[in-house]
This record gives C-alpha cells, structure tokens and sequence, in this order.
C-alpha cells in the first residue's frame, strides 16, 4: 500500500461517564479492615464510583466515546477507527471496541481494543496518531473504559480500597493545519510483569473451580514496588515526551497524571521541581480507573477551564507490564466544546446489545451487592438503561 504524506493530528473532541453510585470510604470500613483516615493519608482517595448491575466496560465507553464525537461536532459514522483501552473488556472475545461500535450506532469504523493496563489510553492514543498520520484514517475515537470492581478481592484491602469503575474518550482528526501532539513516549519494563496480575482466565491458567476457590481471578498487586516504579517512571516517561517535543520542562501548562495515589503524583511533582498547581488531580472523587484515568482527567480538566487553546499539556501514565506512557501536546480545540456533552448525551443514547440465549450469572460481586441496592446520590432514572436491541440505537439531538 502507498501511504500518504504524512498529516498533522489534533485532539478535536472528549468525553467522559461516571456511574451514578458512589463507593466511599465509610462504606469500604464496612467490608474490609481500613480506616477512612488511612486510605485518604496513604492514596488521597475519598470516594470512587460502582458501575451498576447493567452497566458494563462497552455501555462506559460507548456513552463516553458518543459525547467525545459530540464535543468534536461529528457524527458516529464520520469516525473510521474505534480503538479501546482496557484491562476489564465486556469477554474475552469480542473486543469491546466491537460492542462499542455498535452501540455508538457506527457502521463504518474498524474496531479494536488495546491491551497496556493503566498506560492503555496513552499506548491507544499513540496508535490512533500513527493511523491519522499515516493518512490511514481522518477521525480516530480512543476510549478509556473500566470495570475494575468486578475484578477485584473485597477480602484484600491492599487493593479493593484502590479502584473504580468510569471511562472517558477523545477523538483525534488528521488536519493539513499545525498538529497538536508533538512528542510522546511509551515504554514497556517486563520484569514487573507479576508486580500487578490478574493470574488465572488466560491460555497459562484456564478458568476452574479451583482457580476461582483460589480468587485467581481478581487483581493482585505488589504495592510498594508499583509505588517505587510509578515514582520513577512518571517522571522519567514525562520529561522523554516534554524533551521530544522540543520542550523545557518550564513550558508545560499542565500535567495530567495517571490518578493512581496523590502520594505519587506528589513525588513527581518534587521530582520534576513543579507546583501541584499545574498538575491536574481528580483522583480523591473517582480513585484509580486505570486506562479511563487520563481522559476522565483530561475531559474534566478541560471542562472545568483548566485548559486554554495554546496551552502545553502533558498526559501521562504508569501501569501493570510495567508500562508507561507520555503524550505532550499543544491544546487547539476550543475548551467550551465539551461543557454541554453531558446533557447532550445521555447514557440511555447507546445500548449494548446482549446475546442471544445466554443469561449472564449475576455479575455483581455481593460485597457490592448491599452498595448498589441503595437509593443513587444523584437524580438519574436508570430505568429504561437496561442493553436491548439494536434498534433503539439513536442519536442524541444537537
Ligand atoms: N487499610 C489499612 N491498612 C492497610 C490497608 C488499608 N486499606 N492496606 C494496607 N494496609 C496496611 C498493611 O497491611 C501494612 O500493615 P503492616 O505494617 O502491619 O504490615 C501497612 O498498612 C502499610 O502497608 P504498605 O503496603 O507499606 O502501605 P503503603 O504506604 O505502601 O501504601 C499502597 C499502600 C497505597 C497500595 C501504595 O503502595 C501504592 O499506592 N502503591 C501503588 C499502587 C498503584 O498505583 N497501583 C496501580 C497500578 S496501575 C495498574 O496498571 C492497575
């Protein structure tokens, strides 16, 4: 194939979803043995947010992705290729960009998911700029969506205290104009491989009953040694991107972190001699979402005026493998785009479709079970939310 001149890329659209239901600290004193004082001092968490029983890592993604086209002032079918991060897809196969495509109402788009844990946004990012780049594509939609509750042990307070569910999406669009994204950086460092695992369900473990007895299915985690490559790398993965870019570390507006623990973004912050004020944190509200964390991040960073057109941003992002990611770029979108995504968009806009003749088990783990029984904190009828048919696929009005 003869591939096009190369072409320059710009972020034009983002979007973010969190479920309504909120897992606080208080309640996880209820589960596990941990204090409220304890996981705020050690990770800055105070709350994160449960996806309920009809919610999975498509419907996520897919109402996140459909309000990123909507900022972008597209349409589904303008986007040629849907790449999803994640390491909590719907099954094992499809991916979940499957679903999402459908869900979106998109008949065009070749679909894929991307696998990088926590770096997944920012690996998938750097993706979709080669596809646009390269001319193989105009409109690109990255997704960050997560699951993480159904994946983790409410017996193990070294982790169930550490994640949430959420997801959050851009679009980025080829231009003959000046790009946007101007240096980047990804880095894989195997010998952390088993540092963050989720050890059985692959072709080296098949699930069993005795895997499951075992609770080889949840996300084990070493914490101290993924603390001490995350301090290290977030630093050394961001400066690769800044310095590529042809930066000094002094031009960057804002840094928008993986939201793992504030301890560590603290770190970074001193070790690359930066206030925290021109580092964005959200974490305390959503705990760590893993590849959803950067775009949830970046959509609220943006939305809340954080971001101007001719800022210098830097994404950047640590995660099981070990990976890093870092994506330096100069904000060109217009900030207000994405203020009225939200309403414009509704989570009863996509719907997932289920299989047929198959009855999913209950996927709530029942730690949660009491959790998402409770009455919502917020005023949202999830009544008619429930995945159906295709058909009631629709567009959200302009
Ligand atoms: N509540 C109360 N006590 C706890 C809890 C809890 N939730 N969890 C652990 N403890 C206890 C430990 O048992 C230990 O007790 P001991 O001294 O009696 O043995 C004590 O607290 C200290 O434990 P540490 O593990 O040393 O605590 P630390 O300060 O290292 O904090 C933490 C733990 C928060 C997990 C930290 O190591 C961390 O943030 N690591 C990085 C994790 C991370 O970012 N993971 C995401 C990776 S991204 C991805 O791809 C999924």
């Amino acid at each position: 194939m003869t591939l096009p001149a190369q072409r320059s890329v710009r972020l034009t659209g983002w979007g973010r979803y969190a479920p309504a239901q909120v897992l606080s600290n208080a309640d996880l004193e209820r589960m596990v043995d941990t204090s409220d004082e304890w996981i705020v001092s050690r990770t800055g968490i105070r709350e994160r947010r449960v996806a309920a029983a009809h919610e999975t890592t498509a419907s996520m993604g897919a109402v996140a992705g459909l309000r990123a086209i909507y900022t972008a002032g597209l349409q589904p079918d303008d986007i040629d290729v849907i790449i999803l991060a994640t390491l909590s897809p719907d099954y094992w196969m499809p991916s979940t960009a499957a679903l999402v495509k459908e869900a979106l109402g998109n008949t065009t788009a070749f679909a894929f998911d991307v696998s990088a844990a926590c770096s997944g946004f920012v690996y998938a990012y750097a993706t979709a700029s080669a596809y646009l780049a390269s001319g193989l594509a105009r409109h690109v939609l990255v997704i960050g969506s997560e699951l993480l509750t159904r994946f983790l042990d409410y017996s193990d307070r070294s982790t169930c205290i550490l994640f949430g569910d959420g997801a959050g999406a851009v679009v980025l669009s080829a231009t003959d104009e000046p790009g946007s994204a101007v240096g980047m950086e990804l880095t894989t460092e195997p010998q952390g491989a088993y540092m963050i695992w989720l050890p059985a369900g692959g072709s080296k473990s098949p699930p069993s009953a005795e895997t499951i007895a075992r609770g080889e299915h949840k996300i084990r985690m070493e914490g101290k040694e993924t603390y001490r490559f995350a301090t290290r790398t977030l630093a050394s993965t961001a400066l690769a991107a800044v310095a590529k870019a042809g930066w000094s570390q002094d031009d960057v507006d804002l840094i928008i972190p993986h939201q793992a623990n504030v301890r560590i973004i603290e770190a970074v912050a001193k070790g690359l001699d930066l206030s925290m004020d021109r580092i964005y944190v959200n974490l305390h509200r959503y705990g760590n979402t893993s590849a959803a964390s950067v775009p949830i991040a970046l959509a609220e960073a943006v939305n809340e005026g954080r971001v101007e057109v001719g800022d210098r941003i830097v994404f950047v992002a640590f995660g099981a493998g070990f990976t890093s990611g870092a994506v330096a770029m100069e904000w060109t979108a217009d900030p207000a785009r994405g203020r009225t995504a939200d309403d414009a968009v509704r989570p009863e806009d996509v719907s997932v479709r289920l299989p047929v003749d198959w009855d999913s088990v209950d996927p709530i783990p029942p730690a949660l079970a009491e959790i998402l029984a409770r009455p919502l904190p917020v005023d949202l009828d999830l009544s008619d939310v429930v995945p159906g048919e295709p058909e009631r696929v629709h567009q959200p009005t302009r």
